[in-house]
């Protein structure tokens, strides 16, 4: 009975195992000679397979077969084993015999590791309505064996047999399913490249001792992608002096001296290469290299290049799911910076694929998305503490823009750390990165010696580079990929020479015309491929810059076996080479040049074109159908150019959710856009009108945080059109709380009120609590900040009687800490306190440190007006602990005025000192020309009690100056007041007077009483 099936799945399977194998165990045919060497062996079974098979139908049982065995045979294969028996349910793979290699162990444990993954991802069947997950479990084990044909001549049989074949199969019976357990020979042999866990020790039938075993988990990864190409490369030439700044950039570095390098030139110069030949360095050696790419397709992803460097340094592979990320990355954590693991959900939030709705976005504040930020911005730096740190990114040309933001950011940052920042381009650049203090190295030609040294070194016939050198080096100008470019025609010409007439190469080379551009000669290279091989390339380039190889046959509909070895040709002409280190999870190409790529894809018709990204689109769609919100992003970009407008209005919609939930909000305004585009070239109907009125309010959303309030304006407008022509309440009401925000924003609290208002109208008559409780909020701080106190107060308590019927704990920690700001205004300061108090344990409980360290502050202020000097600086020194945690040196700048001020009242000179220089330290740093303002009058009235009238007259004409150019006219008057008071210290009635007389003016316009009472004392004092 078992027999028969076994041969039955042998026959399923033949179109899939290697001719030679099949013909081997089938037949037996051939004689190989009996040896004795060492191998490795693996053991794979599938659990319940066969029993699974026999219940389904026929064609259901191929088609399991066809996803789950046909990889695994194509897996051993493509790692350089071979097959060398089935068993029931499952098989056993041979790896050093009858072909042996010296890394096998090391292949079977990639090939392992590789067949896990693609029973995981391929092995759920559906059975009725229930779903069953199939797991292998593998053995391996390495050792000496005696292998050869055994048999009679009528049925001969290649076999192994030993001690090492039954360990194997034991292990194998042994191991967890979904797990890998290896013995200690191969432990030994593929310990420095592959995670394993510790040693167990096992009791195996058959065995009197016990016996090692390790579980395998994963191949160690190569942190850089560099990494791979270092051997391969040719000569370097020249660049000596670039290299130069480059390694005193890497020197200072390593000294905790940051630095940025910009390395701009046109395509194919050598950024990328010069980059590479640092990292040769032995001091780069000392570092941990990171390196993000960008590319023309993922101009609008948000985070692109930095998904990749936050991969790399949280060690995850896009394949595992949500919660391993999530276990690994607080893992990480707690290994680099223990105090960032509070947000250990933020950073997950960058590698999954969470989408937020409108509403739930709109709850998020402004803060929130610097906190983001910040965050990153911490990591990275006290990963550095580690190991320096070199961060590449490359082809910056292309970055989006939340990534470029991130750029900018840390930039301010570096000069105090280990990190080197190195961002290559070609120049336009058209997006605007101001890199902090970047140097510069702008690529030139190669010299001419260079040229011609370079072309000798990879011409290897005398004869010919005699014949072409002076050619190549007027027309490749120096650059070196289009030398290669060229030497790579002359090399195939060379070959096809040699079938004809080998050797006589003078007549060939004296007519051969190089094409004057490094495109058009890349191009007739292309030409000359055969058709097929030309097609596989074209349909390659539309994917992108990783060709998958399980995408492109989705699309090509060929056999993975016939596209492997086209892509083998296709490399041996060095237009791809095989990607190892990227994160993908299957078996991929790259270009070797984006120029390869780019061409390409220009080579091929519009209509061709979109027709590829179609069938790209839908075949994705179907690959990652679990896990589709993490494609939104090149699925939105293949619809985008491909004929399906629908999709493309849904991907792009998605993909700009997704940026707004990353708080990518540039990204996300340039995806709605596009969207919108699409759309509104389609006909209206009412499902387009309400995808165009809640696009429109999304668009607006993004648009205002930004601080683009007109085009919001404009946008929300037409949000409001398109609902209300739809009768689409509920969104009506977002969009009016959203109108309301944005007049909100500038200070209009009268039109906010109004917006408010009726957006409260219709959430009561759609019945939403949540969102009434935050309208009515809204309405409350407007009114408070208005002027009209009692009135803002009564709305907030209002919503704060909802938000505990509805227990909305994040929404009441906001209410109360509005009512904190009330109870401040009307001087109730004890309640005010308890407000805010209130608000804080809430706060707490949801580790909100933003809102924590912002109450922090506010409950200083009121302690300082308390005259409670000591709780105010504690609060103020609590507030600066939380910010420090997340990296929000901004707040940290605030609070050191703070306690500043606070120290000056007690006349502690050497404290105020010391806070001022922090303060102006972040400030500067920054480029906060407002907190500059605040720490020179904290300077001037410093000076002012030391009597040191000069410095103090400097500093309050310094800040003075700033604050008018600024507009901030409450701190302008109430700096005019203290150089009267300094003047009239300094006896110098006159100009006091004068000075006086300015703030009075001042703050009376602006409608405060602040300092009017001290001003006309004073003044009348002077009179006297
Ligand atoms: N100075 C050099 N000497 C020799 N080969 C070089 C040099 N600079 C670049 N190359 C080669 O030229 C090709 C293109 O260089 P690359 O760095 O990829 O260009 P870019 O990044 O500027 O587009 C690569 O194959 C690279 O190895
Ligand atoms: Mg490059």
């Amino acid at each position: 009975m078992k027999e028969k099936k076994e041969n039955n799945i042998l026959e399923l399977f033949k179109p899939y195992v290697p001719e030679a194998v099949t013909s081997r165990i089938l037949e037996g045919k051939g004689s190989l000679p009996s040896e004795r060497s060492e191998v490795t062996i693996i053991f794979i079974d599938i659990r319940g397979f066969t029993k699974l098979a026999d219940q389904l139908d026929p064609e259901k049982a191929t088609e399991i077969i066809n996803n789950i065995f046909a990889p695994i045979v194509g897996i051993i294969d493509n790692h350089g084993g071979s097959i060398n028996k089935f068993l029931g349910d499952g098989l056993m793979a041979v790896f050093g015999t009858p072909f042996s290699h010296e890394d096998d162990p090391e292949r079977a444990a990639r090939a392992s590791i590789e067949i896990t993954k693609s029973i995981e991802e391929n092995g759920k069947i559906k059975i009725g309505n229930k779903v069953k997950s199939l797991k292998a479990r593998i053995g391996i084990n390495t050792g000496l064996c005696i292998s050869g044909e055994i048999g009679s001549s009528i049925r001969k049989e290649f076999t192994v047999i030993g001690d090492t074949v039954n360990l194997s199969s034991r292990l194998q019976a042994n191991a967890i399913p979904g797990k890998i357990l290896i013995g200690e020979k191969t432990f030994q042999r593929i310990k420095d490249n592959f995670t394993i866990s510790f040693p167990r020790k096992l009791k195996v039938k058959g065995k009197k001792d016990l016996v090692t075993v390790y579980t395998l988990k994963a191949e160690k990864k190569k942190i850089s992608f560099l990494e791979q190409k270092k051997n391969s490369h040719s000569l370097f030439m020249g660049r000596q002096k670039e290299l130069l700044v480059l390694k005193e950039a890497l020197n200072k570095s390593y000294q905790s001296k940051g630095q940025a390098i910009e390395i701009s030139g046109e395509l194919g110069i050598g950024k990328s290469r010069l980059i590479l030949e640092l990292t040769k360095e032995s001091l780069a050696k000392e570092f941990n290299i990171l390196s993000g790419n960008c590319s023309s397709w993922e101009e609008s992803k948000p985070y692109a290049p930095l998904k990749e460097i936050f991969t790399k340094i949280f060690g995850i592979k896009f394949d595992v799911n949500l919660k391993k990320i999530e276990r690994k990355i607080e893992n990480k954590i707690r290994k680099i910076d223990p105090s960032l693991l509070f947000a250990s959900s933020y950073f997950s939030r960058l590698l999954s694929s969470k989408i937020k709705s409108l509403e739930e976005i709109m709850e998020q504040s402004k803060e929130e998305s610097n906190l983001f930020t910040g965050l990153l911005k911490k990591l990275l730096f006290s990963f550095s503490s580690q190991k320096p740190l070199i961060i590449i990114i490359e082809d910056v040309q292309w970055i989006d823009d939340a990534s470029a933001e991130f750029l900018i950011q840390c930039s301010k940052e570096l000069k105090t750390y280990p990190v080197m920042f190195i961002c290559s381009f070609r120049e336009p650049l058209k997006k605007k990165l101001y890199i902090a203090g970047a140097k510069r190295i702008i690529l030139s030609p190669l010299k001419n010696a260079e040229t011609d040294k370079l072309i000798k070194y990879l011409i290897k016939e005398n004869d010919i580079y005699k014949l072409m050198k002076d050619k190549i080096i007027t027309t490749a100008n120096g650059n070196p990929l289009f030398i290669e470019e060229i030497i790579r025609g002359i090399e195939e010409k060379k070959l096809s020479a040699d079938k004809d007439k080998p050797g006589n190469y003078a007549e060939i080379f004296e007519n051969f015309q190089i094409p004057d551009t490094v495109q058009s000669i890349a191009r007739a290279r292309i030409d000359l491929l055969p058709v097929g091989l030309k097609e596989i390339l074209y349909q390659g380039s539309v994917l992108g810059r990783d060709i998958e190889i399980k995408l492109l046959q989705k699309i090509t509909n060929l056999e993975v076996k016939t596209l492997l070895e086209m892509m083998k040709e296709l490399q041996k002409h060095e237009f791809i080479e095989e990607g190892k280190t990227a994160p993908e999870p299957q078996r991929h190409f790259t270009f070797t040049h984006t120029l390869i790529q780019e061409i390409a894809y220009n080579s091929l018709l519009f209509k061709t074109r979109r027709s590829l990204h179609t069938k790209i689109g839908a075949a994705m769609e179907e690959m990652y159908l679990s896990k589709i919100d993490a494609k939104v992003e090149e699925l939105a970009y293949h619809f985008k150019n491909s004929d399906d407008k629908e999709k493309a209005v849904f991907y792009l919609n998605k993909a700009g959710d997704k940026a707004q939930s990353l708080y990518a909000f540039k990204n996300a305004i340039n995806y709605y856009r596009d969207s919108i585009k699409i759309l509104e070239l389609t006909e209206l109907e009412k499902k387009q009108l309400t995808q165009l009125s809640e696009i429109y309010n999304k668009l607006a959303f993004s648009q205002s945080i930004i601080g683009e309030r007109k085009e919001a304006e404009i946008n929300l407008n037409k949000s409001l059109k398109y609902c209300k022509k739809n009768g689409d309440k509920d969104n009506e009401s977002l969009v009016l709380m959203g109108m309301g925000n944005l007049y909100g924003d500038i200070g209009k609290w009268d039109k906010a009120i109004e917006y408010f208002k009726n957006s409260l109208l219709i959430s009561e008559e759609i019945n939403n609590l949540r969102r009434k409780a935050r309208i009515i909020k809204s309405i409350g701080l407007a009114y408070l900040l208005r002027g009209d106190t009692e009135k803002g107060y009564k709305y907030l308590k209002d919503s704060l009687k909802i938000c505990e019927e509805i227990k909305a704990e994040v929404l009441l920690a906001m209410v109360l800490n509005n009512m904190g700001i009330y109870y401040d205004m009307v001087g109730e300061w004890k309640k005010a306190i308890e407000a805010y108090k209130k608000s804080l344990s809430i706060s707490k409980k949801y580790n909100n440190v933003i809102e924590m360290s912002n109450i922090m502050g506010n409950i200083g202020i009121v302690y300082s007006t308390l005259n409670n000097s000591n709780s105010a600086i504690s609060n103020y020194k609590k507030s600066i602990i939380l910010s420090e945690r997340i990296g929000d040196i901004y707040n940290q700048g605030i609070n050191f005025v703070h306690l500043g001020e606070e120290y000056l009242k007690k006349d502690k000179f050497n404290e105020v000192k010391y806070y001022i220089s922090n303060a102006e330290k972040i400030f500067k740093e920054l480029e906060d020309k407002l907190g500059l303002a605040d720490v020179y009058k904290l300077k001037g009235i410093l000076s002012k009690k030391l009597k040191n009238w000069e410095e103090s007259d400097n500093y309050f004409k310094k800040s003075i100056k700033i604050y008018s150019q600024q507009g901030d006219r409450l701190n302008e008057g109430e700096t005019y007041y203290e150089l009267g008071d300094m003047l009239i210290l300094k006896r110098d009635t006159d100009l006091a007077k004068k000075n006086l007389i300015k703030s009075q003016k001042i703050l009376r316009h602006i409608g405060t009483k602040k300092y009017l009472g001290e001003i006309e004392e004073k003044l009348n004092k002077l009179k006297k």
